[in-house]
């Protein structure tokens, strides 16, 4: 089975050397060759394993379903066909609707994360608001990055500086992995440094770096700090962090949201670690900039931190999304323990199968940077290997609470812990915690599913039912077959082409069985995923979707397919024709020289 990571190289290594533009672009959207592309390009069994772990089953993948509960595996992923298809719950479709059910994302989001995987950047020339985005987003990252840059020069020259990090246990390699810097004392050394022009000032107060005083009058924002900057995932610095020297309020001061910060969603030290690692077995997530360049001074360089905030769930989604396994330490204090929990319950929510969560907690008064510079990365990573995991933390926590000793007190942590559990997705995890939870209050496992209906699950169910079915079935049989074979196998386009009548025919189906032949000549290479891709909202979605899995003596010969096709389609066609002169005939309308002639004719072989 390929790995995720060959997969993604291999889509990269295409991807490079192809030489055909992405022209077609369409205004305001994403250049569909580039979907089509990026489709048949990336490997759906590579995708989805790397999330629900499958096994080969002859020609086919399968899996537990990850989108309903079940015991036995009826999650089926085609190699061939490059699409997925539960048996249970009849969840279907491409690479992109797996990444959009699965994740939770967005249409836009879905592609944008299959292109991240493949470090492809998604084009959106033509698209006049994501331009504009990004016209007005360059500017604040390019000043950004000049400010980090004199910051770091300005380390070197600064004896004060340089001697508070060397005091901190910090090298000059550290600091330099890591851009760390200083801003010196005063009040205008960015403004006169990078200021020059209007323009300029402007970028300079949209990122935060100066601060604009009612009088017109601006100073810049961090001085005589010790400066951390913030990257994104592509490693752009979008903010930053600058903690005082020596006693001081606040300790630490960080940029202000912006068009390219936004705290919620970013972690110090994740771009940090993706470059120093290639594959990253765990992650610990820490409370500040100083735990995480310490541990990475430590030989410890697999450490975040969610920029003084509580971890929300799109900074996990972000952790999980680089590696399987989270520990989240956190101060030994009570705003530890807090935050810690609230680590759990946005965990719980995110959490799948084959993802694991643990806790690590400290002594007291000491933090991830005291406690390694005191006992070294060896002690340290043993705690991380020790750690606490999720599972205990959540019943300890809730057992602490209350009286198991009485009916009342198990009731309280059934209904708590029903609480917590109903958050997660379904998983084998999930049936666990409720197993577990069964044992310690006494009651049955059935009892206690029949109480937690998973809200995820039921938000998901109550959609699909809502979505309309929308559009024509596609009901003769014949019309059925040929789209599903066309459908399955796009190259028969070229093989066999749809007559041109077919576009205005009689029949139901044919008009979309034309369609379908003018999307396949327009990249006569597609796979059937991308060709699902492009008909994502038809009015025959619905239809397309069923019948791209559908099996039928037809579908499944594959030796003689384009004979098999070419007979559906002239068949098709003499039938059509052949309702449509009736039609004709029987509504007294006179028919042509030529529809005389064809009238009469026997269907060709
Ligand atoms: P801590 O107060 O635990 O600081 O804040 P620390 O990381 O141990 O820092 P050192 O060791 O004293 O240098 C943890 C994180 O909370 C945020 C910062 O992100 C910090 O790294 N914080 C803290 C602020 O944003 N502002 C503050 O004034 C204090
Ligand atoms: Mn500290």
């Amino acid at each position: 089975m390929p790995s995720l990571n060959t997969s993604v190289s291999l889509i990269r290594a295409n991807y490079l050397f192809q030489t055909k533009p992405y022209k077609n672009l369409v205004a305001g959207r994403i250049p569909q060759n580039f979907i089509d592309d990026l489709i048949s390009r990336s490997d759906i069994v590579g995708v989805i394993n790397a999330r629900v772990p499958l096994k080969r089953k002859g020609k086919e993948f399968s899996a537990c379903c990850p989108f309903h509960n079940e015991k036995t595996p009826s999650f089926t992923v085609s190699e061939n066909k490059q699409f997925y298809y539960c048996f249970g719950c009849h969840a279907k479709g491409n690479v992109i609707g797996f990444l959009m059910d699965y994740e939770h994302l967005s249409y836009i989001d879905a592609i944008e994360s299959l292109a991240a995987d493949a470090h492809l950047e998604v084009p959106h020339e033509n698209d006049s608001f994501a331009h504009q985005d990004k016209l007005d987003k360059q500017p604040l990252y390019d000043i950004l990055k000049l400010a980090s840059e004199l910051f770091q020069q300005q380390l070197k020259t600064s004896e004060r500086a340089v001697n508070y990090l060397k005091q901190r246990g910090l090298s000059g390699e550290i600091a330099k992995q890591f851009k760390i810097g200083y801003a010196p004392d005063g009040w205008d050394f960015l403004i006169s440094q990078l200021g020059k022009t209007k323009d300029d000032l402007l970028h300079l107060s949209k990122t935060g770096l100066i601060v604009n005083k009612e009088n017109n009058k601006t100073y810049d924002r961090f001085r005589d700090r010790i400066i951390f900057p913030i990257t994104d995932q592509r490693g752009r610095i979008i903010g930053f962090g600058g903690r005082v020297l020596d006693k001081g309020e606040p300790k630490y001061l960080n940029s202000p949201e912006n068009a390219v910060f936004h705290k919620g969603y970013e972690l110090y030290g994740l771009y940090e670690t993706r470059v120093a690692l290639r594959k990253i077995d765990r992650i610990i997530v820490v409370e500040g900039y100083m735990d995480v360049v310490a541990l990475a001074q430590n030989g410890i360089n697999y450490a975040v931190a969610s920029l003084g905030t509580a971890t929300t769930t799109e900074q996990i989604q972000k952790t999980f999304r680089t590696t399987h396994e989270i520990v989240y330490c956190y101060d030994g204090d009570n705003a530890g323990k807090k935050a810690a929990w609230r680590a759990l319950e946005n965990t719980l929510s995110v959490i799948r199968d084959g993802m694991v969560a643990k806790f690590l907690f400290l002594p007291d008064k000491e933090d991830p940077d005291t406690m390694v510079r005191k006992e070294g990365k060896q002690a340290f990573e043993q705690r991380i290997i020790d750690a606490m995991p999720l599972s205990t933390f959540l019943f300890e926590n809730l057992k602490k609470e209350c009286d198991l000793s009485s009916n009342e007190g198990k009731a309280q942590l059934a209904t708590k812990a029903n609480a917590l559990i109903q958050k997660m997705h379904n998983s084998i995890f999930k049936d666990l915690l409720i197993e577990e939870l069964s044992s310690m209050v006494g009651l049955s496992q059935q009892l206690l599913e029949s109480k937690i209906s998973s809200t995820i699950e039921n938000k998901k169910i109550a959609r699909q039912q809502a979505k309309p079915v929308r559009g024509q079935q596609v009901s003769n049989h014949k019309t059925r077959i040929a789209i599903a074979l066309l459908l399955q196998n796009p190259f028969l386009a070229t093989e066999h082409q749809v007559p041109e009548n077919f576009r205005e025919a009689f029949t139901k189906g044919l008009p979309l069985l034309y369609k379908l032949q003018k999307i396949i000549e327009t990249n006569p290479t597609m796979t059937s995923a991308a060709l699902l891709e492009r008909l994502r909202d038809d009015e025959h979605e619905t239809a397309l979707n069923k019948l791209a899995v559908l099996q039928t003596p037809e579908t499944e010969n594959s030796d003689n397919i384009i004979d098999v096709y070419t007979d559906i389609i002239k068949r098709l066609h003499y039938e059509d024709r052949d309702e449509y002169l009736k039609h004709k005939i029987n509504n007294n309308e006179p028919l042509t020289p030529e529809e005389q002639s064809e009238y009469l004719k026997p269907p060709t072989k």
